[in-house]
């Protein structure tokens, strides 16, 4: 990959740019925050950290929206974190016209360019994001699935004493308290995780993974989770920068899948070079129907940015 641009270089931000630039995902790493200077200096001090590693990708910063010209992939993190007590959803009138004005300069600067949304509530705004590019829902999605499943990954190992490496899980649906983690496809050492635990610790492992973004948040008190987020960002820009086919969980525009259509949810899908190359329907049992309830607000604001 050539250019890849995060907008917003709060935490979560810098946290995937230390990742992508270390492991050398593109030649050019642009790091765009209202704060010009701020993406600046953590843009020269994630370049030089770098070199340290070893790579070659260049690490620039700044505030003008011109700065995101060429750029392959656009990752977004601007926005507001939420503050404890808050749901996701609460952060939505803050960060919508954010997302707008972001979307507005990405048409204008960077039109051909894949779009990975992560601010919150990312189902929502990325939904809002493909509505307003025009580029459909195989290159406008979202990162939340990735990061669900690393934290139901811990739980798993917690609960089991097993190595998180030998660990497969699966989560859909929103992110949020409303996740619908799919237990039946997760597994360890390709085992059932069912062979292992009883239904009280899956429950548990369930619940603590739903409220596994609010668990860390109630505990820092300012400021939400960033490494994990950084890390599933990067695992995700991989799968794209490398067109490595991967099936992973992503925040993807609903056409008839699941019985829905016109909203974003997440969903296993095949990532690649193109993007989204394809979403993955699976049958859901009469218990995991009952659960898909979950509807992340589906915004009919339409109209084309002018
Ligand atoms: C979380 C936020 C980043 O789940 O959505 O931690």
């Amino acid at each position: 990959m050539n250019k890849l641009s995060i907008v917003g270089a709060g935490i979560v931000g810098e946290a995937a740019a230390q990742i992508i630039a270390r492991e050398e995902f593109c030649r050019e790493l642009m790091l765009i925050d209202v704060q010009g200077e701020l993406a600046q200096g953590k843009a020269l001090d994630l370049w030089q950290a770098a070199v340290e590693s070893g790579s070659d990708t260049r690490v620039y910063g700044g505030a003008n929206a011109e700065l995101l010209q060429d750029s392959d992939l656009v990752v977004i993190t601007a926005g507001v974190p939420r503050k404890p007590g808050q749901s996701r959803q609460d952060v939505l009138s803050i960060n919508l016209p954010i997302l707008d004005s972001i979307m507005r300069d990405i048409n204008r600067h960077a039109p051909a360019a894949t779009v990975l949304v992560v601010s919150n509530p990312v189902d929502v705004l990325t939904y809002r994001a493909c509505s307003l590019s025009g580029l459909g829902r195989k290159r406008v999605f979202g990162q939340a699935g990735v990061l669900d499943t690393a934290r139901m990954k811990c739980f798993i190992a917690e609960e089991t004493g097993f190595s998180a490496r030998d660990i497969t899980a699966l989560v859909l649906g929103g992110h949020g308290d409303s996740m619908v983690p799919l237990m039946r496809y997760c597994a360890v050492g390709s085992v059932p995780l069912a062979h292992f635990l009883s239904d009280q610790q899956i429950e548990r492992i369930v619940r603590r993974t739903r409220q596994g973004g609010g668990e860390i948040l109630g505990l820092k008190k300012v400021g939400s989770a960033c490494d994990a987020p950084g890390v599933a960002i990067a695992e995700m820009v991989d799968a794209i920068a490398k067109g490595r086919n991967r099936i992973l969980p992503t925040v993807a525009i609903l056409e008839g899948e699941y019985g829905r259509t016109g909203i974003a949810m997440g969903v296993p899908c095949v990532l690649g070079e193109l993007g989204v190359a394809r979403v993955i329907e699976l049958p859901l049992d009469a218990q995991e129907q009952g659960k898909r309830s979950i509807n992340p607000t589906k915004l009919n604001m339409g109209g084309a940015l002018s």
